[in-house]
């Protein structure tokens, strides 16, 4: 006869079991069905692209063969959310008849660049609208394939820092998503910081966020984050002159991933502080 504690304990065994399958099973989903849809030899080193709007990007997309290094026949077609034409490549030649019209003059492949196998697509000044599923197919007789490349767009800019009357301003404008902002001390703390928002009429956001008191020859760490891209500041105070370092980090999992994994993992934690 099982304990009432025993029943307790197995059915919590039970259930993280099949937390952790269910975890499992959509990181195998999320990583065989969308992430690598490639097939044959074609590949892209850059599956999940950010880009900042405005600026240009490289779709990359690559055929590979044994023992062959110019393919005289490929073809290859682009395509967005699988139904509108960005670019088509055949018989030598562009051939942009059914070419979706907001690609038009912005989409480029280079035909040098086609017949070594390289199939990348240089998008000019990405917009917003232009995030999303992008399928490079090729056809050639050294083989065939297709990849998906998930484009996302955001807007994002180094935060410039002012020091005055004691008090530390960060003013990171042009971006989106919508960003936070946190600032650090040199053991990690979060301090408090003071925000406001103001919305540019294409809809990116500046963020003003002063610190206040702060001291100087110290060295605050500041930090404007969105799901996409985060700035990382570095800065120190030295006389009434701001020092500045910063790097750019960008998020690999797709945002819908992550949070459903966090989710899972905090259930999980829960049931296991229950116990
Ligand atoms: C493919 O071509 C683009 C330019 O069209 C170039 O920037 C990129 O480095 C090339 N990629 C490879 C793998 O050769
Ligand atoms: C993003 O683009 C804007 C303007 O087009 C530019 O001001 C900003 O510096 C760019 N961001 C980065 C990190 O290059
Ligand atoms: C950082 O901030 C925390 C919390 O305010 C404080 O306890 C800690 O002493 C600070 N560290 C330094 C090095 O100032
Ligand atoms: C926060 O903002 C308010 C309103 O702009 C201002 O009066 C206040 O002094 C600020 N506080 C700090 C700590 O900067």
């Amino acid at each position: 006869m099982a304990t009432f504690g025993q029943i307790i304990f197995y059915s919590l065994v039970t259930l993280i079991v099949i937390f952790a399958a269910i975890i499992i099973m959509v990181l195998v989903l999320a990583f065989t069905s969308k992430t690598y849809t490639s097939t044959g030899s074609v590949m892209s080193s850059n599956t999940k692209p950010i880009t900042n709007i405005s600026e240009d990007v490289l779709l990359s997309c690559n055929l590979h063969a044994v023992l062959q290094d110019k393919f005289s026949d490929m073809s290859v077609t682009w395509q967005k959310d699988q139904n509108r034409v960005v670019y088509r490549f055949q018989k030598g030649a562009p051939e942009l008849s059914d070419q979706a019209s907001e690609f038009k003059g912005r989409a480029r492949m280079s035909p040098d660049d086609i017949i070594s196998g390289n199939a990348s697509l240089l998008l000019r000044s990405v917009r917003s609208s232009d995030a999303g599923e992008y399928t490079c197919s090729i056809q050639s007789s050294y083989g065939s394939g297709k990849v998906t490349v998930y484009l996302r767009t955001a807007a994002y800019s180094t935060p410039t820092f002012t020091f005055s009357d004691g008090s530390l301003t960060a003013e990171a404008s042009r971006w989106f998503p919508k960003p936070t902002v946190k600032w650090q001390n040199e053991t990690g703390s979060f301090l408090g910081g003071n925000m406001t928002f103001s919305t540019s009429s294409s809809g990116l956001f500046t963020a003003v966020s002063t610190l206040q008191p702060v001291s100087a020859e110290y060295l605050y760490t500041c930090t404007v984050q969105n799901e996409l891209v985060a700035a990382v500041s570095e800065v120190m105070i030295t006389g009434s002159v701001v020092n500045q370092r910063n790097y750019f980090s960008f998020s690999v999992a797709s945002p819908l991933l992550s949070s459903l994994c966090l989710n899972m993992m905090t259930t999980l934690l829960s049931i296991y502080c229950v116990a």
